[in-house]
């Protein structure tokens, strides 16, 4: 089959008939094809075994015809190499998590070709593989380090906030080491072959606007500054309140989640600079089939006064949502439903 380019056309800004479509965490747990695998390995185990990540990687392209494919793995993959005792329950844990100066100077900057060579080798299969683009992906710093402080998701991130207002110089050097590792590594997938990369900054909104220009932006920043070779797609969630700070940023397309219209998102980030990608309600898939048709068509039509659009959830799908409306959102999305 003919290379389906319709996200590369889009993520750099040409008309397209339509709006590509894929659903961040589109592989995983509501698939039971998933499952099956999941019954004979762990996940940390499926995650450094590059055929059955490959294996995973492809099912939904094969189940819903996807217009591309996202690396699976999970953000938390590269610090384990940088020194942090991780596992997953199945949400992240971390038996040994930073919170002095003596912690921060132990982690090591990550050698990906050296230490995740496993993602590497993924990704060069995948891209045999595949007759769609892939995405690459990594944590954003900022939300690396809420995992690497806090030790596991955390309701008040109170221990990652009081480090940077009481121990700035430890956030920094931690913030510093994750910064240049994630470059290393963003940067280490596009040079296996993916096409575009996508950093997920899931806890950016737990800070005030303040302290994300401050603490969390500057590293954002040089990351997308430094990337070469593929576009990047950043991803805040929770982050209208400072899109005044994230449009100044340099890279080609941005996340939305659903808390905002496409159309105020654009304005509020930077009229027309970047390609939007989103923004269905994941929580809507467990909707009837008209009140899915009725939001999706709304996104559709505001996407097509933007400089682009990438029709995505607004955050990762959920393991109870119903396969038959996955399947009847994408086909709506390609003008099949
Ligand atoms: O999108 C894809 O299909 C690629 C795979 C992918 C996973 N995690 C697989 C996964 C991607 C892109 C991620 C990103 C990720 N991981 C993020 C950023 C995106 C987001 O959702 O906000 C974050 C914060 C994580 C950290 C993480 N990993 C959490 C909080 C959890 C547990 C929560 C849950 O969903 O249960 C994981 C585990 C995880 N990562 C699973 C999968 C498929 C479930 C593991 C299992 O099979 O038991």
């Amino acid at each position: 089959m003919a290379f389906n380019d319709l996200l590369l056309r889009t993520i750099n800004g040409e008309k397209t008939e339509r709006p590509p479509v894929w659903f961040m965490r589109q592989a995983g747990r509501y698939m039971e094809e998933y499952r099956a695998i999941r019954k004979k390995v762990s996940f940390l185990e499926l995650c450094k075994t590059p055929d059955l990540c490959t294996e995973v990687t492809l099912q939904p392209i094969e189940a819903f015809g996807f217009d591309n494919a996202i690396l699976f793995s999970d953000i938390l993959i590269p610090i384990e190499p940088m020194g942090i005792q991780l596992d997953f329950n199945p949400a992240p844990v971390i038996a040994n998590p930073i919170r002095t100066m003596a912690d921060a100077d132990k982690l090591r900057e990550l050698d990906p070709e050296k230490d995740v060579p496993f993602v590497m080798e993924t990704v060069r299969k995948l891209v045999k593989a595949l007759d769609v683009p892939l995405i690459g992906f990594s944590g954003a710093p900022f939300t690396l380090a809420c995992y690497m402080v806090e030790g596991s998701g955390s309701k008040n991130f109170e221990n990652i906030k009081t480090l940077i207002h009481t121990d700035p110089e430890t956030y920094r050097i931690m913030m510093e080491k994750l910064t240049s590792s994630t470059l290393k590594y963003l940067q280490a997938q596009i040079d296996n072959g993916a096409h575009v990369v996508q950093m997920f900054d899931t806890w950016a909104g737990v800070v005030s606007p303040y302290d994300y220009e401050k603490y969390i932006f500057p590293y954002v920043e040089h990351i997308a500054n430094n990337l070469k070779g593929a576009p990047l797609i950043y991803f805040a969630k929770d982050s209208f309140s400072f899109y005044d700070t994230i449009g100044k940023l340099n890279c080609a397309g941005m996340g939305v989640d659903w808390k905002a219209t496409l159309k105020d998102a654009d304005e509020r980030l930077s009229k027309g600079k970047f390609v939007l990608q989103g923004n269905f309600d994941p929580v809507l898939l467990f909707g009837s089939k008209e009140a899915i048709k009725e939001t999706a068509e709304k996104i559709i039509a505001e996407g097509k006064d933007l400089k682009g659009h990438i029709f995505n959830l607004g955050h990762g799908i959920l393991p109870p949502t119903p396969r038959e409306n996955v399947e009847y959102l994408v086909k709506i999305v390609k003008g099949e439903a």
